[in-house]
């Protein structure tokens, strides 16, 4: 029987551990064991995804928490390394590019562990983005790569990594989506508002439409400046339509520390808690569009079909501007586009290859095998 740790740290980590888990239940040929490194730790972030997604409890948590890039990193290896001389794995699969994704790989490569990185070889080319130089350490070291699509593989290609490693499987979050957008239908509609007294409820938004935004990357929101001026465009879209925003606490945090939190409110602006899984996919699922600058919702909106802005110069998914509905845009274009959204001109698109909920079973194939 193969000994597999597979590692989970960060809120988007764990739509792509839970098809995995699914699939391991019961299984006679591998092992798994899950490890959590705490780098998200509160429920909001962490605790309720695994209610929810039904990830059964982490077999060990290391319980870092949050703290510089550095400090983080380090807790993670050092905490990862005993785990790894006491269970002795067969091997270590990571997902995605947080801090957690690269941390584990360097121990388990040092240690001499096989290492499997499923989202491998996608590149932003930026590397002023910290996931990127996670990606692009993850990459150079890794002894497997399960890609999502096929530009993924060309970059590891590009890069001189063996075809033979190389296993293109489709996405692990369509997988996730699939599996629980039935069970989002029914689930709490009505949300505390954070920029003044009340709440909003999300079925009386459906009668004129609504957008929703996520904004956390820190080029976006850790300066005052350009957090300043995209308050005054978010405030000038909810003229036109209403806005929920599920807000990072990353976001929060900065708005009111740059004292933005009087601009945001504005009667058609829906500040509201971050949402747990079910509870955003639903929220997504029956939006006009979403505005953002996140990586995971640029896949789930391709395959949902809802145009998609993405507030950024450069995306490591770009099959989701080839073939889906997403756009990559700047500040200055956000409102002209929001407006053609609003005519109906929006961007629609395709499903990529191999999103379509079986790519949990494609990999445990191939992992029984190498
Ligand atoms: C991390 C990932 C990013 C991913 C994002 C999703 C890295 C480098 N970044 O960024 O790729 O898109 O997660 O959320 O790994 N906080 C809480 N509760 C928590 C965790 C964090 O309130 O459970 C707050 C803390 O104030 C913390 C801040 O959020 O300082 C940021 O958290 P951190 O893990 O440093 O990075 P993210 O911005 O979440």
């Amino acid at each position: 029987m193969k000994k597999i740790i597979l590692v989970v740290g960060a809120r988007p980590n764990f739509m792509k551990i839970a098809p995995l888990m699914h699939q391991l239940k019961g299984d006679t040929d591998i092992k798994p064991i899950l490890v959590h490194t705490g780098q998200h730790y509160d429920s909001q972030m962490s605790g309720r995804f695994f209610e929810e997604l039904g990830i059964p409890a982490p077999d060990i948590n290391l319980e870092v928490g949050s703290a510089s890039h550095a400090e983080q990193t380090a807790k993670i290896m050092i905490g990862f390394e005993k785990v790894c001389l006491e269970e002795k794995p067969d091997f270590v699969l990571v997902v995605g590019d947080v801090n957690s994704t690269v941390a584990c790989t360097l121990v388990a490569a040092k240690l001499n562990i096989k290492t499997i990185h499923y989202e491998a070889g996608l590149r932003s080319h930026d590397r002023t983005m910290p996931e990127e130089i996670n990606r692009l350490v993850t990459d150079s070291i890794t002894d497997y790569f399960f890609t999502t699509s096929a530009d993924a593989d060309e970059n590891l290609i590009k890069e001189g990594v063996d075809t033979s490693k190389i296993f293109m499987v489709g996405n692990l979050m369509i997988d996730t989506l699939e599996a629980n957008l039935k069970k989002a239908a029914v689930s709490e509609q009505k949300f505390a508002l954070l920029n003044r007294v009340g709440e909003v409820d999300i079925t009386s938004l459906l009668k004129t439409g609504y957008g929703v935004m996520t904004f956390h990357r820190p080029s976006n929101v850790d300066e005052k400046e350009t957090l300043e001026t995209l308050v005054n465009i978010w405030s000038e879209i909810s003229e036109k339509i209403p806005l929920v925003f599920p807000i990072h606490p990353r976001t929060m945090n900065n708005i009111k520390l740059f004292g933005l939190m009087e601009k945001m409110n504005r009667p058609n602006i829906y500040l509201i808690d971050s949402l747990g899984y079910l509870e955003f996919i639903h929220l997504v699922s029956k939006a006009k569009f979403a505005l953002t600058d996140s990586g995971g919702i640029q896949e789930e909106t391709t395959h949902l079909n809802i145009p998609c802005l993405t507030v950024r110069p450069n995306t490591e998914r770009p099959v989701t501007i080839w073939e889906g509905s997403n756009k990559l845009i700047g500040v200055p274009e956000i409102l002209p586009e929001t407006e053609a959204i609003i005519r109906g001109e929006g961007k629609l698109g395709l499903n990529p290859k191999y999103w379509d909920g079986k790519t949990a079973e494609r990999i445990i194939a191939i992992v029984k095998k190498i």
